[in-house]
């Protein structure tokens, strides 16, 4: 059997319009699956829009139009945002579409089966932007109005609603935290999640009747299914549950990986588990939940006008120079800022002058003074010898480690630090130096440890900004049936004599006037 990776992003409501944050997790989930991919895996990466509720619905009616033309509408833009930014999801998956309504009524029954769904009354104070009930302890009183801690302003609700016993489900969970110390990450928000449940579970309301668009809970007419519980089980409707013994069902289930932001652990590591083991399945193997961004120091709201779009950072940062900040900048799992100062900082020494400026250095000596083709080698110092270990041989170890673990900051670490070698090895072993003392020999061998490494850069440098590495690939003329990481090693190097075209600039520089953020 070949080894298999499953990674998902979290679905996207269709409230909004693409912006930073869903473009975070989105890439973040990419460099993984293109990683997974590059190093042999069978990779499965899932992406998609929450469609139900009734916020959309809500909005829809605003517009004169129906939420399924809303939706439509909405759900394009994300779609079009993951092939803009270079995703490669495998799938993307829709609320609205046929299968998942039948995958969640099927995982509804097997709940009731279980005896874990009952018919409750709830009474309570309700957030419709929240979609969500809150304690009367929760609330604040404004103006005579009840105010939610996220600012949504609550109504007294009574409904007759489907309950799961989620009270049950307390000591399952802690006990497959403590079997799968894993599970969470990173280790903070586990911790956070653990007090939670030790702090005792409540049943949860899991169908509505104030509105009718969602899915329609089997048997009971009048409701329609908790968002949550529909939005979670998009994980397994595009593995074609209810067939689990489906091919894909059985290679791709459990997911290696739920991406999630910190602001919908619970719901991904409390409320999704509970309802898989009720339902006789396995929970995912990792849930990590990332930080949130503040732009400039400040929260992303649309009422301040500082959300971020995608679109603007790429035509400010170009698509690789985007991947690579939103990554680059501070190590994932934290909070952090987008400041377009430090970005542009970032960008143009690691991507335009540390690796831009090793490619063209090299490259262009080559074609002037090496014949246009991999030069010959000869034999190895230990200086040579040192670089090229370092580049074919440890830093794959090394950012593969740091990516099992949801590392991307000490991933890009590993990478520029061979680029920065690399670039102190040219300035001492000054190949211009040696062609000028007619040593070419030498000339050759350096010229050639720096075009291998420059190879094993390239090779490395695809999950994280895929056209950057292969515009350098094309340039060692390394053909692209062997750019994945089995080729990272000593045995593919490159071949001397090879023809190399003409360089071009891998990366531009950014410009001062080209990099001012509004
Ligand atoms: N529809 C739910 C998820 C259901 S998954 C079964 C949802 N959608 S969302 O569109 O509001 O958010 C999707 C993701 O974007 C979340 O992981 C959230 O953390 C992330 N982000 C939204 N704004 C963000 C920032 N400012 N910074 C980082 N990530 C942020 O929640």
């Amino acid at each position: 059997v070949s080894k298999t990776y499953s990674i998902t992003t979290p679905i996207y409501y269709v409230n909004d319009v693409p912006h930073l944050g869903h473009t975070y997790t989105t890439v973040a989930c990419d460099v993984m699956a293109r990683f997974k991919r590059l190093d042999g895996f069978d990779v499965y990466f899932l992406t998609g829009t929450d469609e139900h509720g009734q916020k959309v619905k809500q909005s829809a009616d605003k517009l004169g139009i129906t939420p399924q033309a809303l939706t439509d509408k909405v759900s394009q833009n994300f779609r079009d945002l993951a092939h803009d930014i270079n995703a490669s999801n495998d799938d993307f998956i829709r609320t609205t579409e046929d299968r998942h309504e039948v995958a969640c009524q099927t995982l509804w029954k097997k709940l009731v089966q279980s005896g874990d769904i009952y018919l409750g009354k709830h009474a309570g104070w309700y957030a419709v932007r929240d979609e969500a009930y809150y304690n009367d302890d929760e609330l604040r009183d404004v103006d005579g109005k009840k105010i939610a801690p996220s600012g949504a302003e609550c109504t007294w609700m009574e409904e007759e609603n489907y309950m799961f016993r989620l009270s049950a489900w307390g000591d399952r969970l802690l006990k497959y935290y403590d079997d799968h110390p894993d599970f969470i990450q990173p280790e903070a928000r586990r911790n956070e999640v653990i007090s939670f449940v030790k702090s005792g579970l409540r049943d949860l309301s899991v169908s509505r009747t104030i509105f009718d668009w969602g899915v329609p809970v089997p048997d009971a007419p009048k409701h329609v299914m908790y968002v949550w519980i529909d939005a979670l089980t998009n994980y397994i409707t595009a593995l074609g549950y209810p067939d689990i013994n489906a091919e894909k069902f059985k290679k791709f289930w459990p997911a290696d990986l739920h991406m999630v932001g910190k602001d919908i652990i619970r719901f991904h590591t409390v409320y999704w588990p509970a309802f898989l083991m009720s339902a006789g399945l396995l929970p995912p193997k990792r849930v990590f939940a990332h930080g949130w961004w503040t732009v400039e120091g400040v929260k992303m709201s649309k009422s301040l006008g500082n959300v971020l779009s995608p679109y603007d950072l790429m035509k400010t940062y170009t698509l690789d120079g985007m991947r690579y900040a939103l990554l680059g900048l501070f190590p994932f799992g934290n909070d952090g800022d987008f400041s377009a100062e430090l970005a542009k900082q970032k960008i143009n020494n690691h991507l335009a002058n540390g690796l831009g400026n090793l490619a063209q250095r090299t490259l262009s000596f080559v074609a002037k003074n090496a014949g246009a083709a991999v030069p010959s080698i000869g034999t190895l110092n230990a200086d040579d010898q040192k670089l090229l270990k370092a580049a074919q041989t440890d830093m794959l170890v090394a950012v593969r480690d740091a990516l099992d673990h949801q590392k991307y900051d000490r991933a890009f670490e590993t990478i520029f630090a061979v680029v920065n070698d690399a670039n102190i090895y040219i300035d001492t072993q000054a190949p211009w130096t040696l062609k000028k003392n007619n040593q070419p020999d030498r000339m050759n061998t350096v010229l050639y440890v720096l075009c291998e490494t420059l190879r094993c850069l390239g090779l490395i440098l695809q999950p994280f900004v895929p056209d950057t590495a292969g515009k350098l690939l094309d340039q060692l003329a390394v053909d692209k049936s062997v750019r994945d990481f089995g080729y990272l090693c000593g045995q593919y190097a490159l071949k001397p004599g090879t023809p190399l075209p003409e360089p071009v600039g891998i990366f531009p520089r950014l410009m001062d006037d080209n990099a001012a953020q509004k």
